[in-house]
């Protein structure tokens, strides 16, 4: 009886097609009578026309199927996660050589407009191209799931190579704006890494934001690199703050975690949010500060200094939206100095971070900063060192670092492809 329930239950949208249509023609059918036929055919057309719309799109979802945006390639640990977004409801995959990775939850395909799948960094590193392909299932009910019509499409996937240096650009806090973005990236060439190092929206409340920052993030890595993301307060407020750990690179539903290329290692620290959680515009959600206090508990477990060099770690770069070394930050003061503290025994040779839309070098000692390693401001939406902030979206300014042997050279690079000040042997 269950089962017969759910099958009249889940063609209910059949039978309210079929109902529709028959009232239809039962107006068409009393067009013969003279009274009042004007109405009886502006009616029929009217009812028509939202028959053909709702049938199509709302109940048989036939919209056309392809893909929003450029694929991601999210660095994580020893993994690669590879995102996606869909102009409808699909299954995805990603191939890499003959293995097929599926965006799946205990047996179960996740069906939706976004997919994350994660696939083994060695094995892509390995294979250097990747296949993503989605399929529509235009309705999802139990005992009634349906799918129809593929679409995929192939990378070539380039693997971050330290031979002639690693070759980094960072960024920040552009809002869901991409032309300065792009145009700054359009400068460099052969890149191995991108830092996308938090505020890309302004916050998590809808899948066409997610899509907005997979377009950017696709564009200016060509789908082919690899990139490490942090997550900046403006990703800590939102209505699918809870479904953030599904769109963007994240460890265990956290984003907070290491990544190491060759002889460089990364540390990937969260802040959250800039408010404290007692605020009152978030208090009602916020669990910010058990959430940063096991990720302080956890960097102090992190390997640094001495055990680092003998695992052949040349360079430990902290990545961070919020700076957590600055002085004068009062709302995640607390937070900031345990990070600081915690954080000490890892050998950090610089701090990348954001969320000041400025562009500035703190050196150790600076009264501004609290760490034993120095710090870089490293974006902001103005092509000039004295303007902050402006209204031109073409305009933007990032870091360009590499990173070798002789040491880390960093240049805030604008997005006509000016460089506005340089800092070596950092
Ligand atoms: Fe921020």
């Amino acid at each position: 009886m269950n089962k017969l329930f759910y099958v009249v239950y889940e063609t209910i949208p059949y039978f309210a097609v079929f109902s529709f249509a028959a009232v239809i023609l039962l107006i068409i059918f009393f067009q013969k009578f003279k009274r009042g036929k004007t109405i009886r055919v502006i009616l029929a057309v009217t009812l028509s026309v939202i028959f053909i719309f709702v049938t199509a799109f709302e109940i048989f979802d036939l919209k056309p199927l392809y893909f929003n945006s450029g694929a991601v390639v999210f660095a994580v640990e020893d993994e690669y996660q590879i995102a996606f977004s869909t102009s409808k409801n699909t299954v995805g995959s990603v191939k890499v050589g003959d293995s097929i990775f599926y965006d799946s939850i205990g047996g179960s395909k996740n069906v939706s407009t976004i997919h994350k799948i994660n696939v083994p960094r060695a094995l892509l590193d390995e294979e250097k191209s990747y296949t993503v392909e989605c399929t529509s299932v235009i309705r999802n009910r139990a005992y009634f799931a349906s799918s129809v019509g593929s679409v995929k499409k192939s990378y070539d996937f380039r693997p971050a190579d330290e031979s002639d240096g690693l070759r980094i650009f960072n960024f920040s806090d552009n809002h869901l704006i991409r032309s300065g973005v792009e145009r700054t990236v359009s400068h460099l060439k052969d890149l191995d890494i991108i830092v996308a190092n938090g505020d890309l929206f302004n916050d998590v409340s809808d899948e066409f934001q997610v899509t907005l920052v997979y377009k950017l993030l696709g564009n200016i890595s060509d789908s082919s690199l690899p990139i490490i993301i942090t997550r900046g307060n403006h990703e800590a407020i939102g209505s699918k703050l809870t479904s953030l750990p599904n769109y963007i690179g994240s460890y265990d539903g956290k984003f907070y975690y290491t990544v190491r290329f060759d002889s460089v290692l990364f540390y990937i620290f969260d802040l959250a949010n800039d408010m404290s959680d007692s605020n009152v515009s978030i208090r009602s959600t916020a669990n910010f500060d058990d959430y940063r206090l096991r990720e302080i508990e956890w960097i102090k477990t992190l390997n640094g200094g001495a055990q680092n060099q003998l695992d052949g770690i040349k360079h430990a770069i902290a990545l961070c939206h919020m700076p957590y070394p600055i002085t004068y930050e009062k709302p995640y003061t607390k937070y900031a100095r345990m990070m600081t503290d915690a954080a000490e025994h890892l050998g950090i040779d610089l701090l990348l971070s954001g969320h000041k839309h400025r562009t500035e070098f703190y050196e150790v000692g600076n009264y501004e900063n609290a760490a034993d390693h120095p710090y870089i401001l490293g974006g902001k939406r103005s092509n000039t060192l004295e303007v902050d902030e402006t209204i031109f979206a073409d305009q933007f300014t990032g870091t360009y670092l590499i990173i070798n042997d002789d040491g880390i050279s960093a240049s805030f690079i604008n997005s006509k492809g000016e460089i506005l000040q340089r800092f070596d042997n950092i």
